[in-house]
């Protein structure tokens, strides 16, 4: 790991001062938690995948206009970023019942839902992340209603394009988590997409035999953890080992 001063370490990632005033570096670790950090283990090789599939998904989506913090990504584990400001929730975007939809609702886990359904988790361990109502997140000031409406019209457009990606290599994106900070430029503020966009925060599906290929392997200990990451990674054409050949674009699937 590279000599800089180390700003925060969370569950999957570090965050490191970046070169310039204003940027950071996160870092991918293979460390893996869930339930809360009730369960810890570790996914080998998870963080070089993530660093590339979060690159890669955050690169497409900043070609159809999404704003991101990505820069660049600097090695196998490390990308650069620009320093926002963290909203303190967590918006979770459902297209097909699964997980705490399903607990809760008692919805059949893959049931599709007539629409996508939007809902927000405030960020804070210690409460374990607890879902919250707009009236929560404007009442104690963690985000204006503008702050929501953009985070909501940004929410659905990489619903949208993501849902069709992943589609297009065979993969239903069934559920996933965004989060969001606030970049100041001159007097300005915009919200742009933050954090990652992997397998350890989406719930991806094989279309055709509704295998899983995300964190819900080592959540439910399913086996073949890194497998599933790897798949997604190859599927996307983006699997770092591959060679040339293989780093060519997405594999179309019929
Ligand atoms: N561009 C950014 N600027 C500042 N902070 C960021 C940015 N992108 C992500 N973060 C924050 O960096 C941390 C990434 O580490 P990690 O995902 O491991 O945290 P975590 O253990 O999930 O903890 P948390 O509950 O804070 O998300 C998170 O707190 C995330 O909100
Ligand atoms: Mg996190």
């Amino acid at each position: 790991m590279a000599r800089r001063r180390q700003l925060y370490e969370g569950k999957a990632k570090i965050l490191f001062e970046g070169p310039e005033p204003g940027t950071l570096v996160q870092y991918f670790k293979d460390d893996a938690t869930a339930f809360n950090a009730q369960k810890k283990g570790t996914i080998t090789g998870k963080g070089v995948l993530n660093n590339r599939i979060s690159e890669y998904l955050m690169t497409r989506l900043a070609e159809i206009g999404v704003p991101t913090h990505f820069i660049r990504r600097l090695n196998m584990r490390e990308q650069l970023i620009r320093e926002v400001e963290i909203i303190p929730l967590e918006v979770v975007v459902r297209n097909v019942a699964a997980g705490s939809l399903s607990s809760r609702l008692g919805i059949p886990e893959g049931q599709r839902l007539p629409r996508s359904i939007i809902e927000y988790y405030y960020k804070n361990d210690q409460l374990g992340d607890p879902m919250v109502a707009e009236e929560h997140i404007t009442c104690f000031g963690w985000a204006s209603t503008q702050d929501l409406d953009d985070m909501v019209a940004l929410t659905l457009r990489v619903n949208d394009f993501l849902t069709g990606l992943f589609l297009g290599v065979g993969i239903t994106l069934v559920d996933f988590k965004l989060e969001f900070g606030r970049l100041w430029e001159n007097e300005e503020m915009r919200i742009v997409l933050a954090d990652e966009i992997s397998p350890d925060n989406c719930r991806l599906w094989d279309a055709k035999t509704g295998e899983k290929m995300d964190k819900d392997r080592f959540r439910r200990d399913l086996g073949k953890v890194e497998e599933g990451y790897q798949e997604v990674a190859r599927r996307l054409g983006i699997l770092p080992e591959a060679g040339p050949r293989d780093m060519t674009g997405p594999e179309s699937m019929q």
